[in-house]
C-alpha cells in the first residue's frame, strides 16, 4: 500500500487512492476544499481547481516534485508521495484565486437562495477568498422565476 505524506501527515492508503481521499482518511484541515467532486458519481472531478496541492515529491522512486499544482480529486497517490495543501503559500493563493473567479458572477449573501449558511461555496467564499472582487464589471444577475 502506497504510503503518502500530507502537510507532514503520514498515511497508507489502498493502491489508486487520490490525494483528495487520502487526505480526507486523515481528516481535519488537511482535506482539500472539494467543488466539482462527488466520490459517487463516476468522472466527477478535476473542473473547478478548488482542490489544487502542491506535490512536493513525486514518489520514492522519481522524488522530482510536480512542476505545476495538481487536481488532489483527479491525481492518484504514489509510494513516498509528499504533498502540500495549507502548509504550501502557492497553494492558498492559487485557492484564493480560483474562488475570486468562482464568486466573479456569485453574491456571497445569496438572499434568494435555499442553501444561504449551509453553502460549501460560501463556505469556500469565507475560508478561502477576498471580501472584495477585482472585477471591473457589474455582476450578471438574473430575475427569479
Ligand atoms: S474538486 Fe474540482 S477540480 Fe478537484
Amino acid at each position: 500500500m502506497p504510503l503518502v505524506t500530507i502537510d507532514d501527515f503520514q498515511i497508507e492508503v489502498p493502491e489508486g487512492t487520490t490525494i483528495l481521499n487520502a487526505a480526507r482518511m486523515i481528516g481535519g484541515d488537511l482535506v482539500p476544499p472539494a467543488m466539482c467532486y462527488y466520490s459517487s458519481l463516476k468522472g466527477s472531478g478535476g473542473y473547478c481547481r478548488t482542490c489544487l496541492v502542491k506535490v512536493e515529491q513525486g514518489s520514492a522512486k522519481d522524488p522530482r516534485p510536480m512542476p505545476k499544482l495538481v487536481p488532489s480529486c483527479r491525481t492518484t497517490v504514489m509510494d513516498g508521495m509528499v504533498v502540500r495543501n495549507e502548509t504550501s503559500p502557492e497553494v492558498v493563493e492559487a485557492r484564493a484565486g480560483v474562488t475570486e473567479f468562482l464568486l466573479v458572477n456569485h453574491p456571497l449573501d445569496c438572499p434568494v437562495c435555499d442553501q444561504a449558511g449551509e453553502c460549501h461555496l460560501q463556505d469556500l467564499g469565507y475560508e478561502h477568498g477576498k471580501l472584495n472582487t477585482r472585477s471591473e464589471f457589474r455582476r450578471r444577475t438574473f430575475r427569479a422565476d
